[in-house]
């Protein structure tokens, strides 16, 4: 699915968003530098109402925030993986544990893990269209 999405009308492209994908869990962002990943995972947070403010994981590497879910809470983990090279600083920084804790799971930059990727990943790929627009492309994973 292709959408256009505004910066003035994030609302709509969190709750087409969430009812697309239902309760898939990985969800790999990718986009040139400044694009607009963190601006749409913060919209996407928002909509679930985690405690926490969201902020970009630049340097903390993975951000974590909670959510309450039936009662239940739930965690979401926030990656940036600009920082990160190679499968060592990979596994040092825990994102195995990230994307294996059955939480939902956003990841920026996720080319700097093509072997951990695994295939229920949810795919979205962000274009520039103008300064407030943006071309987004959400791949679902192929039903197994
Ligand atoms: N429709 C839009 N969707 C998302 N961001 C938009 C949109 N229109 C304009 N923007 C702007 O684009 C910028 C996107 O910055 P953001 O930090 O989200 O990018 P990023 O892809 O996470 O960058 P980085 O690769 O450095 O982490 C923000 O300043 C935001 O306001
Ligand atoms: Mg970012």
């Amino acid at each position: 699915m292709i959408i256009t999405v505004s910066i003035n009308n994030l609302d709509a492209f969190a709750n087409s968003f969430w009812s697309l994908v239902k309760d898939a869990k990985l969800f790999a962002f990718h986009g040139e530098m400044g694009v607009g990943k963190t601006t749409l995972i913060t919209i996407l947070c928002k909509k679930k109402e985690v405690k926490e403010t969201i902020s970009s994981p630049t340097y903390s590497i993975i951000n974590e925030y909670s959510f309450y879910e039936n009662n239940n809470e739930r965690k979401i983990y926030h990656l940036d993986l600009y920082r990160l090279n190679g499968t060592e600083e990979i596994i040092q920084a825990g994102v195995e544990d990230c994307i294996y804790s059955g939480d939902i799971c956003f990841i920026e930059w996720p080319e700097k893990m093509p072997e951990f990727l695994i295939e229920n990943t949810v795919h979205v790929f962000i274009k520039i269209m103008d300064t407030t627009h943006r071309q987004v492309k959400i791949e679902m994973p192929i039903p197994s």
